[in-house]
């Protein structure tokens, strides 16, 4: 069970909610702090621990410098998220850049600033070497195929684009070697949004099994393995959060009884989690603004899946509290929906909740991971602001809302030039 609390109390959100826009993002940062914290706690047997926070989850500057000065670092995936990461501070090996279907201008910037490079095919050798050289730190994406399942987010493994197969792994390293490679590591993601903790401890067994195979067969030691992200949170009230030191712990006894013996001690662990790091401590903040009765009654907000997408695209939970009415029954059955013209556009269906009204607050839950960043401009709807509380408790704008100039901003109106004729 997953108590879904609110990050300040309802009296502060309802004053905030009258001063700023709606809907806008509101994020807790000392509720983020905390769980760095408690996720480096889980994980301090290990010398250099380090999780690399999904850029990808929450790519706001003030967010990502958090994670900074946390001792984090930064998982990036394209060039925006590589730039994005160097305006924050971040340096060198302090990124990991993880791609797929790469441009030569990403693999290009990536050496440029250190990064580490986590490569998804072993033709990606050559691609760095023509726009820079092989580093000499560099890493290989694992897909093992049909010796593991995904779940419904990230897909079955041998369906997915993504990695190297198991018997093209130890070529990979091999080449990479001989192209000037001095150092190793080892990456995966198998699962996302994964809530059983016997799935991440199978995960490492399944990494250290491949560092031990790599060492036999070619006598290159891997320096660190990344667990990749996927953790999952606990979107359902009566879902519970993983328990970590527990993962810890037997991830702790398979590297004393696998990576000790084989003589590949130390060998570092990290990960490259987003959602558990920021997911549960963001908040899309939203009025209603009509309450319809037709074939079902229909609640609809100020925001709509432009500003968070879950629901739609993977039928997510989302939570939803009302403020004020927290006392009242929730005897009331609604489709909680946003006003974009797509009928998938609903935060909840046949959902519980207490008698509604125009102008009501309401809080939807766990958005603080794949939630803003998944944004889109489809009909014309502009991306809301966001706020960060402060550990002070005081209130800060991170992002301005779009404005319709914004939206205008790449539009044409008077084409003036015109390409050669081809
Ligand atoms: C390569 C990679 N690493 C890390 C993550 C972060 O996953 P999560 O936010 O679920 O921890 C993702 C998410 O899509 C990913 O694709």
């Amino acid at each position: 069970m997953s108590e879904k609390r609110l990050p300040c109390s309802e009296a502060t959100l309802l004053a905030l909610a009258a001063k700023v826009t709606t809907p806008f993002y509101l994020y807790d940062e000392t509720s983020i702090r905390a769980q760095i914290s408690a996720f480096k706690a889980s994980f301090a047997w290990v010398p250099a621990f380090k999780n690399y926070f999904a850029v990808k989850a929450c790519p706001n500057p003030t967010i990502l410098k958090i994670m900074l000065e946390e001792g984090f670092g930064a998982d990036c995936s394209s060039l925006a998220e590589l730039e994005l990461a160097r305006r924050c501070g971040f340096k060198g090996e302090q990124i990991m850049f993880t791609s797929n279907d790469t441009p030569d201008e990403e693999f290009s910037l990536a050496y440029a600033m250190g990064a580490v490079m986590n490569l998804d095919d072993i033709t990606h050798l050559d691609c760095i070497e023509k726009v820079a050289a092989v580093p000499e730190l560099i890493s290989f994406r694992y897909n093992p195929g049909p010796s593991r399942t995904g779940n419904a987010i990230i897909g079955n493994p041998v369906e997915a684009k993504y990695g190297v197969t198991t018997d093209q792994l130890v070529r990979c390293y091999e080449l990479a070697k001989k192209k000037g490679a001095k150092r190793f590591a080892l990456h995966t993601m198998v699962a996302s949004n994964e809530l059983d903790g016997s799935y991440i401890v199978e995960t490492a067994r399944m990494l250290f099994g491949q560092a031990i195979r790599i060492f036999k067969e070619t006598g290159i030691k891997i320096e660190f393995i990344n667990m990749g992200g996927g953790i999952g949170i606990p979107y359902r009230p009566d879902q519970s959060a993983m328990d970590l030191d527990a993962v810890s712990s037997e991830m702790k006894h398979l590297y004393e009884s696998m990576i000790v013996p084989a003589g590949l001690a130390p060998l570092n662990i990290v990960f490259e989690c987003g959602r558990m790091v920021t997911g549960p401590y963001g908040y899309v903040v939203s009025k209603v603004r009509h309450v319809v009765e037709k074939y079902k009654r229909y609640v609809g907000l100020d925001a709509c899946m432009a500003n968070l997408m879950r629901p739609a695209l993977y039928g997510a939970y989302h939570h939803i509290s009302v403020l004020g009415k927290s006392t009242l029954p929730p005897d009331q059955v609604y489709d909680v929906t946003g006003s974009l013209c797509e009928n998938n556009d609903k935060f909840a269906i046949d959902r519980k909740l207490p008698r509604l009204e125009k102008g009501d607050v309401v809080i939807l839950h766990d958005a603080g991971a794949h939630g803003y960043a998944m944004g889109f401009n489809y009909n014309g709807k502009l991306r809301s602001a966001e706020y960060l509380l402060c550990v002070d408790g005081s209130v800060k704008m991170i992002r301005r809302a779009e404005t319709i100039d914004d939206y205008f901003s790449t539009m044409l109106f008077d084409p003036l030039h015109r390409l050669p004729k081809v």
